[in-house]
């Protein structure tokens, strides 16, 4: 553990998509500084290095969250232990093929719809309402350079991100005064995902685990002051 963020009180902290990438390097950048993690992915292999690796009351459950019914037994379990998140980190998401929209196929549609719309409406309909009933909590949805901007080849991953901003926003003006929740454009990173739509030039941006380090930080320090209001994770080559 590090600096100020040791001396704080444990939080809980709530994480989609935890195999790999962002949502793989924030659960172990969060638990690294002392904080409880419960986290899904669809990937048993993945799910189950993570429940070895970390004990509880740390958390790992295979979940798809682009399905309502194991969204709600998910919350149903993490609500009584370790209890509503104290930040909520709606991450879990997929890109489509690059390719123009009229060729990306009904079910590769879905899919991106699934993952990047209904994963975070499914979450936060299941687990906000512990949230609202504390009056705390912060809920960060995570939206792309392409939820505020567009490129040719991408237009179902733009269409999901620049509703998801919408969404949040929609959302915000519905908490309770003390809470918030806040679209999040996470900057360039070196993912599975990034390598998919960048090819060989994702190996110039930060690696997760780097981008982890500034990210954590910036989630742990969002409170109900930042209710409604877009942000950006401080790192190179991310633009508000
Ligand atoms: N990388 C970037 O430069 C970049 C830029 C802007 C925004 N973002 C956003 O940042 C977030 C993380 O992206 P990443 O680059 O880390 O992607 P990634 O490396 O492809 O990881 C995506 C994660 O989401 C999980 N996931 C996908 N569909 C899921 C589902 N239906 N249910 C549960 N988990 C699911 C995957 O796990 P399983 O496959 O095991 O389910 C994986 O853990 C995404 O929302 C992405 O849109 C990334």
């Amino acid at each position: 553990m590090d600096t100020d963020q040791m001396h704080k009180k444990p939080k809980v902290i709530l994480i989609t998509g935890v195999s790999r990438g962002c949502g793989r390097a924030m659960a172990e950048e969060f638990i690294r500084l002392g904080h409880v993690v419960a986290g899904c992915s669809r990937s048993e292999m993945e799910i189950a290095r993570l429940q070895k690796q970390f004990a509880a009351p740390n958390d790992f459950a295979v979940v798809d969250v682009s399905l309502d019914a194991p969204v709600a037994a998910w919350a149903g379990r993490v609500l009584k232990s370790p209890g509503p998140p104290d930040l909520l980190v709606n991450n879990a998401g997929r890109i489509n093929r690059n390719a123009p929209l009229w060729e990306v196929g009904a079910q590769e549609f879905a899919e991106v719809v699934g993952a990047n719309l209904s994963g975070p409406a499914n979450v936060i309909r299941h687990f906000v309402p512990g949230m609202v009933k504390r009056r705390s909590g912060v809920i960060v949805n995570f939206s792309s350079g392409w939820g505020r901007s567009t490129s040719a080849e991408v237009a179902p991953y733009c269409a999901t991100k620049w509703a998801i901003e919408g969404l949040t926003q929609a959302l915000a003006q519905e908490l309770p005064p003390g809470m918030a929740a806040v679209p999040l454009n996470p900057g360039i990173i070196n993912t599975d995902m990034l390598r998919s739509c960048f090819g060989g030039s994702a190996a110039g941006y930060p690696t997760p685990e780097e981008w982890a380090k500034v990210a954590v930080p910036f989630l742990l320090n969002l409170g109900a002051a930042d209710n409604g209001r877009p942000v950006t994770v401080p790192v190179r080559g991310a633009q508000d």
